[in-house]
């Protein structure tokens, strides 16, 4: 069931997905006033723990200082250092590589070594750089810019769903990958059920009918729910899922938070995938998968929860993979394309996520460019 009857236009064109000007315009009025999923609480759990990464050109660092989360850029006041080029790791405080100034966790000094040779000291300009940081879940929440909504606000469509990566279920794995297209390739593909049958014939097969598949389109976000046929590994799944002291529902869901985040669920496991732009034709898409772990203990929950987060795992990747191989071509296709394109009613949450991008970089003297393709 869909919520169009004929086909839509494509309203972003070809140099939507080329232009640096476009890539300009989406890093500023659609990235920057976003909360982005960057880890897990779990790797942040003890006091002590850090993740590093580089965020929409931003290298960020995130530490957990005596069971506070914080954030700041992964950048020293002192002479420009990295504070840490590790992806992950524990220390004891927070100190930067290059001279070993240590930080406390307002973002202040605190040890500087031959602290005599800096006075006077400039206090202003001596702290680290702050961002706002929050949780979801188990899903830890970055924003980069100094104003915005709060990680409440921004998640509410879709916060009752997201609030679940966490208590029954465990993360399983993370991974990211680089591909060479837009980033809006990978969102778009990600919004559509169409290509399963050319991208996915071993994994998904096929498409649902238009009668399993309910769509939902607002503003903001966008969602597709389906029922698995009720086949032999339905069942199995089910029987587990019931096993674990969970209720089964057997839908899947897909749920994009508009830029770029999207949550999807079976029964047996929560995945939140999100890509992130690096240039107008480059992108890192970052998966993190949770599986059920059950409200139940004892070895057969020990071990059917073993076996979900291995089977979970394998396809995801794997689907993942799929995917993968579509990205270069769609992208060299749209730097030769001479068509507007064309979206279907299956593809409609695709041309919800077109408006979006659309009404959001149209700004009316800064963005010539994205305002004259989108007359
Ligand atoms: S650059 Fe960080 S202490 Fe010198
Ligand atoms: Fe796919």
């Amino acid at each position: 069931m869909f919520i169009h009857q004929h086909h839509l236009r494509h309203l972003l064109r070809p140099e939507h997905y080329t232009a640096a000007e476009q890539y300009r315009a989406e890093l500023r009025h659609l990235f920057l006033p976003a909360w982005h999923p960057v880890a897990v609480v779990d790797q942040l759990a003890k006091p002590g723990d850090f993740v590093s990464l580089d965020l929409l050109e931003t290298p960020i660092l995130i530490r957990n200082f005596d069971g506070q989360l914080r954030a700041f850029l992964n950048v020293c006041p002192h002479r420009h250092s990295r504070l840490t080029d590790e992806p992950c790791g524990n220390t004891e405080r927070l100190r930067c590589r290059y001279h070993g100034w240590e930080f406390r966790e307002d973002g202040r000094t605190g040890k500087i070594p031959d602290a005599p040779a800096f006075r006077p000291w400039d206090r202003e300009n001596s702290c680290l750089r702050p961002f706002a940081v929050g949780t979801c879940g188990d899903l830890v929440f970055v924003r980069l810019s100094d104003t915005g909504v709060s990680l409440d606000d921004w998640l509410a469509p879709v916060r009752g769903h997201w609030e679940s990566y966490g208590g029954a279920y465990r993360h399983a794995a993370t991974w990211e990958k680089e591909f060479p297209c837009n980033w809006k390739v990978v969102l778009e593909n990600s919004l559509e059920s169409y290509h399963i049958p050319e991208v996915h014939p071993k994994t998904f097969k096929e498409y649902p009918p238009a009668e399993n598949a309910w769509h939902e389109l607002a503003e903001r976000f966008s969602s597709f729910k389906t029922v698995p046929p009720l086949d032999f590994a339905s069942r199995a799944m089910n029987w587990m899922v019931r096993r674990l002291g969970v209720p089964v529902t057997n839908e899947y869901w897909h749920r994009v938070l508009h830029p770029h985040a999207t949550g999807s669920s079976l029964d047996i496991f929560r995945m939140m995938q999100c890509v992130f732009p690096t240039g107008p034709t480059t992108c890192r898409y970052r998966c993190i998968l949770f599986t059920l772990r059950g409200t139940r203990r004892g070895p057969v929950a020990w071990v059917l929860g073993r076996f979900l987060k291995w089977i979970a795992t394998r396809i995801a990747v794997q689907v993942f993979d799929e995917d993968g191989t579509i990205y270069r071509g769609v992208q060299r296709g749209l730097e030769a394309s001479p068509f507007p394109g064309v979206i279907g009613t299956r593809e409609e949450r695709v041309h919800a996520f077109q408006r979006y991008v659309l009404d959001h970089t149209r700004g009316p003297s800064e963005l010539p460019l994205a305002e004259k393709l989108s007359g």
